[in-house]
């Protein structure tokens, strides 16, 4: 058994190294997708994953086969980061529905935008909550990314039965489970606008009371983070909140200087408050 173990350990190690002679051809992949160049991770260890997943060795073989792939190559700009999610991510849920949301009780309407939505699981996550302190029809809900097939999944809401653990008990009357899969219901389902917008190139739509970006912008090279941030400020009305990522002690999508940006720190782990008028002035006396 001990020899077998260090065998397989042996086989990785060598396969690794392999992979580590094939600098050359990791920059030439990272040519053919020059969007890569505003990415901050590591894509080397990415694209050895994805030359595995077509049965080839070396990055040179799966240069090779992009070449002759573009489909392909099309399919990794699509998927530049991890698209991974789940509902509730991350600790601070119950601070930001108790103590941020529940100001919103009984708005008319509130105007939210999830960017970088990936496949849902954020969408529906706030939308439940919520619904704690509005009804569903004052909800105005905008879920962007910039990869159509994840959006096409958001909008469907029809997820492996695998993840309804991640569903609290209080909300599960909004969904229906249908063999090894669960769905939300319709009326949920029916006011999500979904939109394809890309944060590094696009123009940002405005007017929203409360922005969700998380597990995003940790991915771009920081200048290119701050540039985001200082768009969703616009992008907020006066005393709106930003919702960034604070993820197992990962700081990366706080913003550095929130005065500087106009924004008020609520709570340490991600959530921003943008200065209403009266705020400024009275700071200013
Ligand atoms: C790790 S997922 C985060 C999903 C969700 N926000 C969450 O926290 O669970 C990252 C998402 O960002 C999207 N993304 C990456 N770069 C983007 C860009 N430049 N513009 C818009 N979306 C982007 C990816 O497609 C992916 O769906």
């Amino acid at each position: 058994m001990k020899k077998k173990i260090l065998k397989t350990v042996k086989n990785i190690y060598h396969l690794f190294k392999r992979f580590d002679s094939d600098s050359r051809y990791f920059d030439r992949i990272r040519e053919m997708i020059p969007e890569l160049q505003k990415y901050k991770y590591d894509q080397k260890d990415y694209f050895i994953e994805r030359a595995q997943e077509e049965g080839l060795n070396t990055l040179k073989e799966y240069h090779f086969f992009l070449k002759g792939h573009p489909e392909k190559v099309e399919q990794l700009r699509k998927h530049l980061t991890y698209s991974g999610s789940h509902f509730f991510r991350g600790e601070d849920w119950t601070f930001f529905t108790e103590r941020v949301l529940s100001q919103f009780r009984n708005r008319k309407n509130v105007r939210v935008w999830c960017a970088g939505c990936s496949t849902g699981q954020e969408v529906y996550s706030l939308i439940m909550s919520l619904l704690n302190y509005v009804p569903l029809d004052a909800i105005d809900l905008l879920a962007s990314d910039y990869n159509d097939e994840l959006l096409d999944i958001c909008k469907k809401g029809n997820y492996a039965i695998m993840h309804y653990h991640e569903i609290p008990e209080e909300y599960q009357k909004y969904t229906t489970v249908i063999k090894n899969r669960f769905v939300f219901a319709e009326e949920l389902r029916k006011i999500i606008k979904t939109d394809n917008i890309n944060l590094l190139t696009d123009d940002y739509p405005e007017g929203f009371d409360i922005i969700l970006c998380r597990n995003v912008i940790k991915f771009f090279l920081p200048g290119l983070r701050l540039n985001v941030q200082k768009k969703f400020a616009s992008s907020l009305n006066e005393g709106g909140i930003l919702f960034l990522s604070y993820d197992d002690g990962n700081d990366d999508e706080m913003i550095e200087d929130p005065g500087k940006l106009g924004f008020r720190q609520i709570s340490d782990r991600g959530i921003y408050q943008k200065a209403t008028t009266a705020d400024r002035r009275n700071r200013k006396k």
